[in-house]
């Protein structure tokens, strides 16, 4: 006997179903868009426990006549597509005839639709496949669709399933995008009885964009319109300022559709090239409209991949419609200064603005009198000795000496215990800008200049164990350049030693990373599928030390974060990085996460190279180095190197 079975019915239909259904976000993909087939002006879409046991689909659109109704539960069964000829002009999201079978063979399905022509509508049950009942019904013209029981005759696929919050959260991602997809249609969708998005329909997308994504994420937006080739490019891109650190919010629709369009990406990116901070992506809501036949649809059972005649005119069209709009749109936030109050200040002085805004008060608050003031400079105090204030040429070249491992001697006034940790970064609560090095006035002790080198006559202490070094300075706003003993100079990567050192240190508080309360709570907008993976990771940001709380729709509220990081606006950054990483990461271990998560903490903490360093900080970089015998960042790079002073020679032809 031979061994190849034909497979029965009903096994053949739950394989064919595993295509199309996924999960309860793939069976609410499928249903609106069969709304939207149908014309509706508004879907109302509801579940409960994240879909998996009720999903009701509402639509106003053109209803399903009693005749038609069993057919369209049939495999291959549809009203889009008639002939070959007509898959080469898709102008429809479906076509392929399978999505109300395939919803039918996995779970219990209820329809009541009624066409506008027809008096009385129709009342159809279907369960795994098999029809229950054909019925009149009293209903308005247009279709809603119950699916309960998703996967409850095939166990091994409801495993699969998520909790209840994920799967909410992919349904809302799916209608996220549907909603961006036809602003013209009004959607709705209600999650456990809450409503959770309500887009207006009045057919303008920033209004849709305003709905799904909130206001902060509207408001950096520039308009995008524009024709070439026969391709038409309309929507949206972020304003480079509001770029951010991954692709989540890069939306692209064909004719309708959301896609993935490697294509379309590249371009936009391509027009920013120059406009943004190296590691940031813009985000976008961008339509393309082509000519049906110059794309096929029919790649992927989830319609979710296109493949395109000719990619050319699609990146062109791409590419010049955002530039365009970034050329038109980017234009530089106008700053207007305030006029200097009105004063009776003599014409002829010109204070400086810091010193105006005193004398305004001043002159406000002084008798009449005594209103006219003159600017007055600084008075030098006779009596003290003159500060000395060196250059910022002079300190650059003024060699540091400095004393390592067992020759290194603390300031007793500051043990070791309570010396501030290095800190090169500002701190987000109090947002200071770190004055520079020059504006600091930096008053070097003043023997290094006078000091005579050590001479084997005059040894700095008493027996040295090594040779002392020297800052010879800072190459490339990056690389600290010492010299030690007399043979060698030393190089070390500012910012892949401190970000190492921030790393152990993250590591050291095992867990329970120091936190810090921000002020105010900065709320992220995320895409629906990074904002179920943050919130599964509530415990282990929580232990990298940020505090994060649910503040619905996509949006999370960060209230800490770990003491180490940088300003606060920073803050919108980091946890948009991190999400892409933990939805990425659902395989990873929680250590696996946690380790990720201090490797960026440390990375965006860290002193970045070219970031302006004082000499002390620096020497003090240096020194922990040392001290902690830090040789490789948490990336595995090398912390330091040492040139020779023979290999030195040697490139001189010297030797
Ligand atoms: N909400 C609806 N309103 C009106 N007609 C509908 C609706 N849903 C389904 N139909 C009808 O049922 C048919 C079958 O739907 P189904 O989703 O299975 O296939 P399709 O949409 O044609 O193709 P695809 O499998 O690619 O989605 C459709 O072609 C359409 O005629
Ligand atoms: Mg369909």
């Amino acid at each position: 006997m031979g061994k190849i079975n034909v497979l029965d019915k009903h096994v053949a239909e739950l394989i064919a179903a595993g295509e199309v259904v996924e999960r309860p976000s793939s069976v609410i993909k499928e249903l609106v868009e069969n709304s939207i087939d149908a014309g509706s002006s508004a879907v109302t879409v509801e579940i409960k426990n994240g879909g998996i046991s009720y999903i009701r689909v509402t639509d106003n659109g053109c209803g399903i006549a009693r005749e038609d109704v069993p057919v369209a539960f049939l495999r291959h069964a549809t009203s889009k597509v008639r002939e070959q000829d007509d898959l080469e002009n898709i102008g429809t999201l479906g076509f392929r005839g399978e999505a109300l079978a395939s919803i039918a063979a996995v779970a219990r399905v209820e329809l009541i639709t009624r066409t506008k022509q027809e008096l009385a509508g129709t009342h159809y049950v279907i369960s795994g496949g098999e029809e229950e009942l054909c019925e009149d019904a009293g209903c308005a013209p247009g279709s809603t669709i119950l699916v309960r029981d998703l996967f409850y005759n095939t166990p091994a696929r409801m495993k699969f399933l998520k909790k209840d919050m994920a799967e909410g959260n992919a349904v809302a991602g799916v209608l996220d995008k549907i909603a961006l997809s036809h602003p013209e249609i009004s959607i709705r969708f209600l999650r456990d009885s809450r409503e959770t998005l309500h887009t207006p329909g009045d057919g303008k997308l920033r209004s849709a964009i305003y709905s799904v994504y909130g206001k902060e994420f509207s408001s950096g937006l520039i308009p995008v319109d524009y024709e070439l080739n026969g391709v038409k490019v309309w929507g949206f891109v972020s304003k480079p300022a509001y770029a951010r650190p991954n692709r989540s919010m890069q939306q692209f629709y064909i004719n309708g559709r959301y896609v993935k369009s490697r294509t379309a990406m590249v371009a936009m990116e391509e027009a920013f090239k120059g406009s943004l901070m190296v590691g940031k992506v813009p985000a976008c809501v961008l339509h393309l409209a082509i000519a049906p036949s110059a794309v096929d649809v029919n790649v992927h059972p989830a319609k979710i991949e296109v493949r395109f005649l000719n990619e050319k005119p699609i990146f062109e069209a791409v590419y010049h419609g955002v530039k365009t709009a970034l050329n038109q749109g980017d234009t530089p936030v106008a700053v207007a200064l305030k006029k200097p109050a009105q004063t009776i200040l003599s014409p002829f002085a010109q204070p400086e603005p810091a010193a105006q805004l005193r004398m305004d008060i001043s002159v406000s608050q002084a008798p009449s009198s005594e209103r006219v003031v003159a600017p007055t400079r600084p008075q030098v105090d006779a009596a003290k000795p003159p500060v000395r204030n060196f250059a910022v040429h002079d300190v650059q070249k003024m060699p540091i000496r400095m004393d390592y491992g067992m020759n290194y001697v603390r300031p007793a006034s500051a043990p070791e215990a309570e010396k501030p940790e290095l800190s090169l970064a500002p701190s987000p609560v109090e947002q200071k800008a770190v004055p520079s090095f020059a504006e600091q006035n930096v008053k070097l002790p003043e023997p290094p200049m006078e000091q005579e080198p050590p001479t084997a006559a005059q040894p700095l202490t008493e027996e040295p164990a090594c040779q002392p070094e020297r800052l010879i300075g800072e190459a490339f706003g990056t690389y600290i350049i010492l010299q030690r003993g007399k043979d060698e100079l030393v190089f070390i990567d500012k910012h892949a030693a401190h970000e190492r050192m921030l790393y152990e240190k993250l590591k050291a508080q095992g867990g329970q990373a120091v936190q810090q309360m921000l002020l105010s709570p900065v709320p992220v907008t995320l895409e629906k599928g990074e904002y179920t993976a943050v919130l599964e990771a509530k415990e282990t940001l929580a232990q990298a030390g940020f505090e994060i709380d649910d503040f619905g729709s996509g949006t999370v509220l960060v209230r800490s974060v770990p003491l180490v990081l940088g300003a606060e606006e920073d803050v919108a950054d980091a946890l948009m990085e991190m999400a892409g990483y933990l939805l990425n990461a659902k395989n990873d271990i929680t250590t696996e996460k946690l380790d990720w998560l201090y490797h960026n903490v440390a990375c965006r903490a860290a002193v970045k190279a070219g970031d302006e360093s004082s000499p002390q900080e620096l020497v003090e970089l240096a020194q922990r180095v040392e001290r902690e015998d830090v040789r490789y960042c948490p990336h595995g790079r090398p912390v330091s190197f040492v040139l020779t002073k023979k290999e030195l020679e040697h490139q001189f032809g010297r030797i």
